[in-house]
């Protein structure tokens, strides 16, 4: 069935929707994005993810398309006309067209694009399952904390975990895991503490890590922001990931090394069960 999806002012039906060729998202990778859940049809931890784009933005010298609250309008647009209940809504900002040059010339005017992805997120068959990830080394650019929409090398890693016959690849540098391919990574020690890397340049400021880092605090769970190696992910107790399009995943098998009785671990249910309730609550 067709989408509705939205390009630079405009709602097209998705075979009609068109950026240039000359776009520089397409030809440089010069665009920033973001992803952003759907539950009930309501739009979860929305002003985390725009204030996340605006840094983004920022930190590439890219002016915002449009405001805040029209993007919402948008969000919300799509959603509704599309009649996603339970998904996620993706956008993308690029800093526009011009003939192809390393350099851009001032003034610009950004494309933006919006599209919607039906998907149920709360009932997910890996999260009653749990995920089985292998590390790679983490060979990307040293700006993750940008989320741009270069993302070849995590695709790369990701098709190495498919082809290993797993679901997911764990990022390694300097002997310690920096985050998934498309999420942040975390353990819970066999006594009882939340594990997971302290905010830098080289990870995602994940917005669902910030959500779960405060639920877990008020669920009187202790936190630790730190570095992990993978050698203590498979003796932790558990590990799972976060993000915006799996929420809470639990993570049971690391390189070949199941992770207690290869079951989701109960802090990792319980995070779970924790952030979809705040979610739905919250989700506006
Ligand atoms: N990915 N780390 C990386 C490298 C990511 O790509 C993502 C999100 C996260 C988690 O961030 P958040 O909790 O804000 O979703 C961490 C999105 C979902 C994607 O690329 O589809």
């Amino acid at each position: 069935m067709s989408r509705t999806v939205h390009v630079n002012g405009a709602y097209v039906p998705e075979e009609e929707a068109k950026i240039s060729v000359f776009d520089r998202g397409f030809l440089m990778a010069d665009g920033v994005y973001e992803v952003t859940s759907v539950l009930e049809g309501r739009l979860c931890d929305f002003a985390g993810h725009i204030a996340r784009l605006h840094r983004s933005l920022r930190e590439l010298d890219m002016p915002a398309p449009v405001s805040d609250d029209a993007l919402l309008v948008i969000h919300r647009e799509l959603v509704a006309r599309n009649g996603v209940e339970e998904g996620l809504v993706y956008l993308q900002v690029t800093r526009g067209a011009h003939d192809r040059d390393f350099a851009w010339p001032e003034g610009l005017t950004p494309s933006l694009v919006l599209f919607t992805q039906a998907k149920p997120l709360i009932r997910s068959a890996a999260a009653a399952r749990g995920i089985r990830v292998v590390s790679v080394e983490d060979l990307r650019w040293r700006r993750r904390d940008i989320k741009t929409v270069q993302l070849l090398y995590p695709s790369l890693a990701k098709m190495d975990a498919k082809k290993r016959g797993v679901d997911d690849a764990w990022l390694v540098e300097d002997g310690l895991v920096t985050e998934g391919t498309s999420n942040n990574a975390w353990i819970v020690t066999k006594g009882g503490s939340i594990v997971t890397r302290q905010l830098s340049n080289d990870i995602l400021h994940g917005i669902t890590r910030a959500a779960v880092l405060k639920l877990a605090a008020e669920a009187q769970l202790r936190v630790e922001e730190r570095p992990f190696t993978i050698a203590e992910a498979q003796d932790a107790a558990e590990a799972f990931s976060t993000a915006a399009s799996s929420f809470v995943m639990p993570v049971v098998e690391i390189d070949g090394k199941r992770l207690g009785d290869g079951k989701p671990g109960p802090v990792a249910r319980r995070l779970r069960d924790i952030y979809v309730e705040n979610a739905m609550a919250t989700a506006i």
